[in-house]
């Protein structure tokens, strides 16, 4: 006779074997803090060179601390990655998709197929009790759909559960942000799932880590309204930076006294060449789209007015460039610092320092890019660019400098030894990150957005930064 307790309430695995189903950013960032927790971890992909490039503890992408965790995780036998998704359906008690969702192409909407892909080749695999949680960005109504899904294909039928697990992690602090993630969110349908997925979390949440049991809907929308949050924050202070141009104040000085306000804070208020990489610009525009769709497309109206913003930055970044120039780029040699998104990652996804230098190469500039990390990915995108290997060869020769991503290397140089390279000492300083006054008593023209030409160095609030390198929200 069967228990009823049994059938009311399955049993947890307590310590779970876990896989990782896509090993991108988040995947192999996932995979490999996880058995640095302690747990048995399959990470799975499609790409036969990205699994043997793990195996043999090359990390293909650029992410600070994550080759050493690697190896010191492989060491243990805990971890390991492969194609077969027959060995990951055996193997795994929790299953995490970490699959990618880009933009679709000719639509603002989140091309699913990667997503729809991973979850019915696991389901139709799988015939025990068993989880698959869902950790891509995707748009609302998903989870659901793919509740129906998988317990149709699955010989497991509605034992394999589905949870959602949204993750937040920032490229350049992908293992700080898994290890030590501000909060955890569970989107479940049940006890036994969110029990299941607690197991999966348990030595971060007894960290103290905070986390919140939700229904799916709302462990989906967590993720794109939280980046919709930061996408607007930021082009808040660029929409603010264009009043600055046009009225001759600072947006320097005006960041750092709004920042002041604990209730708004310095972080994400950072003036500039604005938001890129793989996740704001698509995410809002999913949003938007899924919105719409869902009759609800006003709601979030204001987030094509995100993008507009965002994306105006770019130009404005090209008409300053072309006016420190003397009025048109063609034939200028320009030194383009920067490519990919932002510092301490090679991803060049809509990078705004890219998109900058393609629009010089269009008015007929001769662009140099140098990036510390980002060269190689930036040409398979843009082979038209001229790459160098060095800061010295980027500028040399130069009529203008571009600072378009703010690298520590490009922040510490020395203006008067740039200089000594350029061909004229013009710069333009894409994120505000460089010190204008020491530029300027070293005889360099310096121009940002937003702020009047002529104007000093402020003492910048967004500009301290806290333990994790990110604009600290308010000084000590
Ligand atoms: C973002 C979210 O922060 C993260 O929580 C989510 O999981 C994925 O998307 P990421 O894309 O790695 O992370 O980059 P993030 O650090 O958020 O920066 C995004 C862009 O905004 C960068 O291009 C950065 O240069 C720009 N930015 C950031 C600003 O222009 N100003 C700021 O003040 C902060």
């Amino acid at each position: 006779m069967t228990d009823p307790s049994t059938t009311t309430a399955p049993p947890i695995v307590e310590h779970p074997r876990l896989t990782v189903i896509g090993t991108g950013y988040l995947g192999a960032t996932h995979a490999v803090c996880m058995a640095a927790l302690g747990f048995d971890v399959l990470g799975v992909d499609v790409d036969e060179n990205k699994v043997a490039s793990l195996n043999a503890g090359v990390v293909p992408f650029f992410e600070p601390g994550l080759p050493e965790k690697l190896g010191e995780t492989l060491a243990t036998g805990r971890l390991r990655f492969s194609t077969d998704f027959d060995e990951a359906a055996r193997f795994g008690d929790v299953h995490f998709v970490c699959v990618g969702t880009p933009q679709a192409a000719g639509s603002t909407a989140a091309d699913m197929r990667f997503v729809d892909s991973a979850f019915t080749e696991l389901a139709k695999r799988i015939d025990r009790k068993a989880l698959l949680v869902g950790k891509s960005t995707v748009p609302i109504g998903t989870a659901e759909r793919l509740t129906e899904l998988i317990a149709k294909v699955s010989p497991a039928g509605r034992e394999l559960e589905l949870a959602w697990n949204p993750e937040f992690l920032r490229e350049g602090f992908a293992v700080q942000d898994t290890l030590h993630p501000d909060r955890l969110v569970f989107g479940v349908a049940s006890k036994w799932a969110e029990q299941q997925l607690g197991a999966a979390f348990r030595p971060i949440l007894e960290n103290g880590t905070p986390h919140i049991v939700a229904d799916l809907q709302t462990s989906e929308l967590v993720k794109v309204a939280a980046n919709s949050f930061l996408a607007t924050k930021i082009s808040y202070i660029n929409a603010m930076a264009e009043v600055c141009e046009a009225t001759g104040a600072d947006v320097n000085l005006l960041a750092s006294a709004l920042a002041y306000d604990s209730r708004i804070g310095g972080r994400f208020l950072k003036p500039g060449l604005g938001f890129g990489g793989g996740c704001l610009p698509k995410d809002i525009r999913a949003f938007a789209h899924r919105a719409e769709e869902l009759g609800v497309g006003q709601a979030v109206a204001f987030l094509h007015e995100v993008d507009d913003i965002n994306n105006r930055r770019r130009l404005r970044t090209v008409d300053l460039i072309r006016e420190l120039a003397g009025g048109d780029l063609a034939g200028q040699r320009v030194a383009a610092l920067g490519a990919a998104f932002k510092p301490n990652s090679d991803d060049v996804r809509d990078a705004p320092a890219l998109d900058v230098a393609r629009m010089l190469y269009l008015e007929g500039a001769i662009v140099t890019v140098y990036d510390p990390e980002a060269n190689k990915n930036a040409h398979s995108s843009y082979p038209d660019l001229i790459y160098v290997d060095s800061l010295e060869a980027a500028v040399e020769d130069a009529d203008v400098v571009a600072l378009l991503t703010e690298w520590q290397e490009f922040r510490d140089a020395d203006p008067a030894y740039l200089g000594e390279l350029v061909a004229r000492r013009n710069l333009v300083d894409g994120r505000h990150a460089m010190d204008a006054d020491d530029y300027r008593a070293k005889g360099w023209e310096y121009r940002a957005l937003g702020r009047p030409a002529g104007r000093g160095t402020v003492a910048l609030v967004s500009d301290a930064r806290d333990e994790v390198g990110q604009p600290a929200a308010l000084p000590a």
